[in-house]
């Protein structure tokens, strides 16, 4: 079954280029971003892991461990990886699943038969501090994903997540963000003195800080 958001990202034990790893355990209290990949050696994908290794930084300063997954064998990924840090210059510097038998593909239904029956879309999963999945996206093989927005997802996450707030269309960290609609004026006026209400359900405030 699809997962949705707001499930426990399903738990797993799986091998990976950073040694066997339990799924939970690995993440411990932290975000996390689990995300597939089609097939080794294969060039869309070759970019992103090197993009990907490239932010490893940014994903540090938001707490966020990443793991990416391709359903070919161990052996395969290192080999793969040297072409990785040769085409973007960047070292694999996250574990990737060897995700050969399909096992943890099939827990999070990143196998589409009709868009193709033996390798995985592109699939993340965005998942929070209490294992709850937050955010999901599903590209397929032939478009690349574009990681900026992955990083400018998980500010909004984290933001939403510590305060009353939603984020608008195209935000960027350090924007205004809108009031959320739970909140009565009377008590938006507390938490966010001085907002501006443009629309009785549309009301700015400066981003909180974090
Ligand atoms: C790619 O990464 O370029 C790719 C992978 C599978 C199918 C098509 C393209």
């Amino acid at each position: 079954m699809a997962i949705r958001l707001g499930d426990i990202a399903p738990d797993f034990t799986a091998q990976t280029t950073a040694g066997p790893i339990n799924f939970h355990e690995w993440k411990g209290n932290g975000w996390a971003v689990l995300f597939s990949h089609p097939k080794d050696f294969t060039p869309v994908c070759t970019t992103e892991l090197g993009r990907v290794a490239g932010l490893k930084r940014e994903f540090e300063k938001r707490n966020t461990k990443v793991i990416g997954l391709s359903v070919d064998a161990l052996d395969s990924h290192e080999g793969w990886a040297k072409d990785i840090k040769d085409v973007t210059g960047n070292e694999l510097n996250f574990p990737l699943i060897a995700d050969h038998d399909r096992k943890v593909s099939d827990l999070y239904d990143m196998i589409h038969p009709n868009a193709d029956d033996t390798m995985t879309v592109r699939s993340v999963f965005v998942v929070g501090p209490d294992n709850t999945v937050r955010l999901t996206l599903t590209y397929p093989a032939s478009t690349g994903r574009n990681f900026d927005e992955l990083i400018r997802s998980l500010d909004s996450l984290q933001l939403t997540a510590k305060y009353q707030v939603a984020t608008p269309a195209d935000w960027q960290e350090g924007e205004d963000v809108i009031i959320g609609t739970g909140l009565s004026d009377d008590e938006a006026m507390k938490k966010f003195p001085g907002f501006e209400a443009k629309k009785p359900y549309l009301r700015v405030t400066p981003q909180p800080t974090r």
